[in-house]
């Protein structure tokens, strides 16, 4: 039986040649306040910056391109539409990317999506297509509008173009920070942790690669503690929305590989962490993003040796629904 589709180091190198020009490369920011709390260098990879708010858009305008090079090798046209589930980031990303090629988009969204990220979709030129809340039903919701549209799924996750996408974040960090020493990456699905961990790991094996997790939606860690796929039990009940799906049959074998360790944070740790980059930083991160800055702020991380003393912590979104922020009047202290 045919195992996982690899990825390799060269997939990542050919989707920067495919984004080259069309995205931004991102900058990497530093803050003396945050360096001392952690005590160790911290770069902040700031993709918050990146095109659509979040770096999404580095694996959806990758796997898009490759679907219109393919076309135009068998001279067949472009693809007729692409599909995908998404209330989020993902959604967003392809949409964008779809309209810069002029492809039709249909994206499944549960009926209780944020409004603000359903409008962001159609400011894209994206069609929604309303699915029940549950991954049963957004998965055949899609694979129905496949069938209705003839259009082609991109997974916001376990597509090869996708993972190899956002391990360009990766190619960036180590022409901008050579004395890097380790990379903490935010995992849902997997993707983006497993492009930037066959980059980092071909090209600077000496380079440790941590995933963040909220404690609340740990699969990740369970999968590496109990070595195999342990997906999570039940939908999670975390903050960091971005980050509630599991890592599935393509991600899993790169994380089990080439993951260095999985650092997990409380729903109270991820909260602090992204007031604190608010107020110290000034950059708007969604939190999301907090849960990477959150493991490096952990007791866990002070267990790591100091000589990983330069770290990048990839602020991967700034797309918060400004009007759900009433957990901040909650949290005592704020980011004291
Ligand atoms: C802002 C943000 N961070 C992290 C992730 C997790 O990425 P992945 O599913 O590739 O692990 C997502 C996924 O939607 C996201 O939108």
């Amino acid at each position: 039986m045919a195992g996982p589709p690899r990825l390799a180091l060269a997939d990542v190198r050919a989707a920067e040649g495919r984004l080259g020009g069309r995205l931004h490369r991102t900058p990497l920011l530093t803050s003396g306040g945050l360096d001392r709390l952690a005590g160790r260098r911290l770069l902040f990879k700031c993709e918050l910056f990146q095109r659509t708010g979040s770096f999404k858009i580095r694996g959806a305008l990758n796997a898009v391109r490759s679907l219109v090079e393919e076309s135009e090798r068998a001279g067949s046209g472009l693809p007729r539409a692409v599909v995908t589930h998404s209330s989020g980031n993902h959604g967003q990303a392809l949409a964008c990317a779809a309209q810069m090629e002029g492809i039709p988009t249909y994206i499944v969204v549960p009926r209780t999506a944020p409004r603000c990220k359903q409008a962001a979709i159609r400011a894209y030129g994206g069609t929604l297509v309303p699915c029940e809340p549950g991954d049963k039903s957004r998965a055949e919701t899609a694979a129905r509008v496949v069938q209705e549209t003839g259009g082609v799924m991109v997974h916001p996750n376990q597509e090869l173009a996708v993972m190899a996408g956002q391990g360009t974040i990766a190619l960036e960090v180590l022409e901008q920070a050579p004395e890097v020493n380790a990379v903490v990456v935010p995992v849902g699905g997997g993707g983006m942790i497993a492009g930037i961990a066959v980059a980092i790991k071909a090209l600077r094996p000496d380079v440790k690669v941590f995933a963040a997790e909220p404690r609340n939606a740990d699969d990740c860690y369970q999968s590496k503690v109990r070595g195999e796929l342990t997906p999570n039990p039940h939908p999670p009940d975390t903050i960091a929305d971005a980050v509630k799906t599991s890592i599935g049959p393509n991600t899993w074998p790169i994380i089990r590989d080439l993951v260095d360790d999985v650092l997990t944070v409380s729903e109270e740790e991820i909260k602090r962490a992204t007031w604190l980059v608010w107020e110290r930083m000034k950059l708007l991160i969604e939190p999301t993003a907090g849960v990477g800055v959150a493991a490096v702020l952990s007791e866990q991380f002070q267990a790591v040796p100091r000589d990983v003393e330069n770290v990048c912590i990839v602020l991967c979104g700034g797309n918060v629904d400004l009007s759900s922020l009433t957990w901040l009047s909650d949290l005592p202290g704020k980011g004291e």
